[in-house]
């Protein structure tokens, strides 16, 4: 896959090295993006040698161990472990993806390591996601009826009409997919990505929610949904194996439908 650009304020020098204890007998290095934005100073490439026989496996644990070792002002977002949370999407060797659920052993040479791209950065790893989670906030993710509740129990669904939300539901909202699309890389501020639109589908998709008219006039726009030019990377580099894009293209046929 096409090695995806570096974060906006991206205009990098060479940091500092850190050695690996004396005595290491099996090195990685990993070069690793760091900004401080309370130091008027650009970012810079730190570079950490790890000694892979004392370090777990995936390159979270390697984070963890630079942090705790070598460098404790390094930042990043992680807290499942466990590929559920979400927070520690980042770009590996030029590939977004989950740090926690990254093995080193997958990784050749040195480890370059970035925030997602074309994101703005608060500090080392951690991007600003508040424009993301307001274009999320923007979709009303939430089921949204005008029927009355029934009077006792939950709202039901058959079998397949809840075997619908397999392959949406899953999404973390890590936001690996919507950072490797050049769509919202050029267009953030207004077409809302493939993350995002997933979610949306997520919605549309559900057989008790009432309000899919109202969704779909809200995604009608030549940028919110038609931005999307099928250029897949989003489908290529979901952790979870999800395809943002099946789902945009079934919204663009509801839209369709609706139509005639
Ligand atoms: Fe992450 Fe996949 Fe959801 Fe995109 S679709 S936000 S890559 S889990
Ligand atoms: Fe972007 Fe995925 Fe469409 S990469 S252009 S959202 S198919
Ligand atoms: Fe939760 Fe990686 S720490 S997904």
């Amino acid at each position: 896959m096409a090695e995806f650009f570096l974060p906006r304020n991206s205009k990098i020098k060479k940091g500092e090295t850190h050695a690996a204890p004396a005595g290491a007998k099996r090195t990685k290095t990993f070069k690793v993006y760091r900004y401080d934005p309370d130091k008027s100073e650009n970012p810079r490439y730190d570079r950490f040698e790890v000694d892979l026989d004392s370090c777990g496996p995936m390159v979270l644990d390697a984070l963890i161990k630079i942090k705790s070792e070598q460098d404790a002002g390094l930042t990043f977002r992680r807290s499942c472990r466990e590929g559920i949370c979400g927070s520690c999407s980042m770009n590996m060797n030029g590939t977004n993806g989950l740090a926690c659920t990254t093995a080193i052993e997958d990784l050749s040479g040195e480890v370059r390591i970035t925030p997602l791209p074309h994101m703005d950065v608060i500090k080392d790893l951690v991007p600003d996601f508040t424009h993301f989670y307001a274009q999320y906030a923007s979709i009303e993710p939430w089921l949204k009826t005008k029927s009355p509740t029934p009077a006792g129990k939950e709202r039901l669904q058959s079998p397949e009409d809840r075997a619908a939300l397999d392959g949406l539901y899953e999404c973390i909202l890590c936001a690996c997919c919507s950072t490797s699309c050049p769509s919202y890389w050029w267009n953030a501020d207004r077409f809302l990505g493939p993350a995002i639109l997933l979610q949306a589908y997520r919605w549309l998709a559900d057989s008790r929610d009432e309000y899919a008219g109202e969704r779909l006039d809200d995604l009608e726009d030549p940028f919110r949904l038609y931005r999307c030019h099928t250029i897949m990377n989003c489908a290529n580099v979901c952790p979870k194996g999800l395809n943002p894009a099946k789902a945009i293209a079934e919204t663009k046929k509801m839209l369709l439908e609706r139509t005639g």
